[in-house]
């Protein structure tokens, strides 16, 4: 039992040291399951993502070149996904909890439908940048985004969204620009006209 389990651990050990395979860190595997999830979510008619998203080079920060993927030069984790005005079709990508250090995401100008998440702060605990304008978003405003506290951008406008806005998202202190015109939403309050809210 004891050899048997020496020769696993050696057996591990060679593995993990052979260049190219194998190699990759549970931050990297959680970034490639979470764009792979962005495939599986987006249907992609110009096939403008499916030609650079391969996953066939398994060796660390090789996603870091795929179209519209930005990382962090320290770690190599998937710092932003910049997939604006390239067709994409379908539901919000809940699988984007994996990219867990991601900071900006523009999905605008594609056909994004349903609703947005209303748990959105578990998807995107960290988002500073958030453009989801132009798209087919439907259903209410998460009142989670208040729990998103790095927020700073988050574009919303040109959907479908209804109901009110919510107005605990004032307390969001960071949050300096908020834009939801054109949707079917609520007037906001006193703060978000503040904050920039513009209805034209
Ligand atoms: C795999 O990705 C790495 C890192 O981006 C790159 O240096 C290498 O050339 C790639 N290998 C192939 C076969 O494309
Ligand atoms: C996140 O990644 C894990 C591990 O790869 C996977 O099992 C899980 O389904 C992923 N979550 C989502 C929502 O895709
Ligand atoms: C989405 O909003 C961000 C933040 O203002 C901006 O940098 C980005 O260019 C916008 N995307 C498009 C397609 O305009």
């Amino acid at each position: 039992m004891v050899l048997k389990t020496r020769a696993l651990v050696l057996f591990q050990i060679l593995v993990w040291s052979l260049p190219g395979t194998f190699s990759l860190s549970s931050g990297s595997l959680s970034d490639i399951s979470c764009l792979k999830s962005i495939t599986d979510s987006l249907e992609d008619p110009l096939k403008i993502i499916t030609p650079s998203w391969t996953f066939d080079n398994l060796t660390e920060g090789s996603i870091c070149g795929y179209v519209g993927v930005t990382c962090w030069n320290t770690f190599g984790r998937v710092r932003g996904i910049e997939l604006a005005n390239k067709g994409l079709r379908g539901e919000f990508p809940r699988g984007l909890l994996n990219c867990s250090q991601l900071l900006i995401l523009d999905l605008s100008g594609n056909v994004i439908l349903g609703s947005i998440p209303q748990d959105i702060n578990h998807i995107l605990p960290s988002i500073e940048m958030l453009n989801l304008s132009n798209n087919h978003l439907s259903g209410k405003i998460p009142l989670s985004f208040t729990s998103c506290s790095s927020l700073k951008v988050l574009k919303l406008n040109n959907n479908r969204l209804t109901g009110q806005i919510p107005q605990q998202l004032s307390q969001l202190n960071g949050l300096s620009i908020f834009n939801v015109a054109n949707n079917f939403v609520v007037r906001a309050s006193a703060r978000l006209c503040q904050l920039g809210y513009n209805h034209a």
